[in-house]
């Protein structure tokens, strides 16, 4: 069964809401539970940058998403979890993709074209209060996604059109430099709800009404009392459809409770017994996660260690993929540019090959390919592409490595033992020539 990556950025500009844990960290941490599925999940502080110049703003919802995370189930063991800052490849990333990015293309995102309408209808200069950041949002974007090859980006019907760029960026830099990229794909998930907030508009913290996931039992009641309603009585009968009462709580409860809710809004249920009702049910659920925020929240430096183990753990991909994507454009070693600069481009092509990839079950292979193209020598799976970059090296340096690395090569139908050593020495004779 082959494994499907998944990827989906947090920015970190804001205290998580019921909304967001509906909509994403719910589904996000029991899709990470399925089979033949490998997530990362990151905070993206760089995006935050876009929109937030406070810094304390930034450090405290860093750690409010991350604590909300962690309290919702996410096990950082089995999902990538990481900081986008503490990613240098990044940034670095970013730059390649800019440089095969047309601006006409970014002219066109949603978020600037519509800072940029707004500007035209107040009659003000098109790009006033712009920055060149909110220009190149897709771009950090599509950064975050290529480097980690995810194949799916599960986020809302808004951010579609920055993961339609990201394939696009993905195949001008193939079609230019070779096949380096794996073209992702949205997920939307039409499941999932969206949460009305306090006043009945989406929840969102642009309108200011949400309630957050985790406020204490007594705000959780307040909050929920204060969630509009309209003014019929007690005993008359309720509107269940476009109450966003209703549609709470039929996010945190079961089928058969939203039922029993439905008929109890047909009988007339007072509002206030509603609420109640509503209150219980999803304190139900945010309790047992609570007592875990909260020994989170307090400990910021057990957060700040999963952070980096989980950076460290991507950057095991990152760093040897921005090497070889910087080679692939021209930016390496003036000793190898010069050997495939040398005239003698035929006597190259006529080299055997060593190549290294990843499969779908996640693990890092190699093969040893003859000029003609056959395969002369196949490599069994390595959990880390360092280990398979290592095998290599042992082997282009001396052929007698064979012997030794014996236990993880796969065989090959036809292939004579010495036609393999035959290669190997070849290459590194050419190596040593250049
Ligand atoms: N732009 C996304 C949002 O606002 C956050 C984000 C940043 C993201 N990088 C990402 C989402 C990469 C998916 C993949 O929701």
């Amino acid at each position: 069964m082959s494994t499907t990556r998944f990827l989906t950025g947090i920015t970190t500009t804001g205290t998580p809401h019921l909304g967001n844990f509906v909509g994403s960290i719910r589904p996000s941490v029991a899709a990470s539970l399925t089979p033949n599925v490998q997530s990362f999940y990151f905070l993206a502080d760089y995006h935050a940058l876009i929109k937030c110049e406070d810094p304390v703003r930034i450090q405290r919802s860093t750690l409010e998403i991350a604590a909300s995370w962690l309290a919702a189930g996410l096990n950082p063991e089995k999902v990538t979890f990481y900081r986008q800052s503490d990613i240098p490849e990044i940034p670095e990333l970013t730059w390649l993709l800019t440089c095969v990015t047309g601006k006409g293309v970014l002219n066109r995102a949603h978020a600037y074209k519509a800072s940029v309408d707004k500007n035209t209808a107040a009659g003000r200069e098109q790009d006033d209060g712009v920055t060149a950041g909110l220009f190149m949002y897709p771009v950090l974007m599509g950064a975050d996604i290529l480097m980690f090859k995810a194949h799916k980006v599960p986020v809302g019907r808004d951010q579609i059109q920055h993961i339609e760029m990201a394939r696009d960026m993905a195949a001008s830099f193939n079609h230019l430099y070779g096949e380096h990229f794996v073209l992702p794909e949205a997920a939307i998930d039409d499941h999932v709800a969206t949460l009305p907030g306090l006043d009945g508009r989406k929840m969102s913290k642009s309108y200011d009404n949400t309630i957050p996931l985790f406020s204490s039992r007594a705000q959780l009641q307040k909050l929920i009392g204060g969630i509009l309603t309209d003014s019929r009585a007690p005993g008359e009968p309720k509107e269940a459809e476009g109450s966003a009462l209703f549609q709470i709580y039929q996010a945190f409860a079961t089928p058969e409770e939203t039922e029993a809710l439905r008929k109890a809004y047909a009988d007339g249920i007072a509002w206030g017994d509603a609420k109640h009702t509503l209150f219980e049910r999803v304190d139900q659920v945010i309790a047992p996660m609570r007592a875990q925020y909260e020994e989170l929240i307090h400990n910021p430096a057990r957060i700040e260690q999963t952070l980096l183990a989980g950076a460290e753990r991507a950057r095991t991909l990152a760093t040897p993929f921005i090497r070889e994507l910087r080679s692939a454009v021209g930016l390496r070693s003036l000793v190898q540019a010069s050997t495939a600069a040398k005239p003698a481009k035929a006597a190259k092509a006529a080299l055997p090959a060593f190549k290294q990839y990843r499969e779908a079950d996640g693990k890092f292979y190699f093969k040893l390919v003859a000029a003609d193209g056959r395969l002369l020598l196949q490599s069994t799976g390595f959990d880390a592409p360092k280990e398979a970059g290592q095998a290599i090296a042992q082997l282009q340096k001396d052929s007698t490595a064979l012997q030794t690395l014996a236990p993880r090569l796969a065989p090959v139908d036809g292939v004579q033992a010495a036609e393999v050593t035959a290669a190997l020495q070849a290459l590194a004779e050419a190596a040593a020539a250049a």
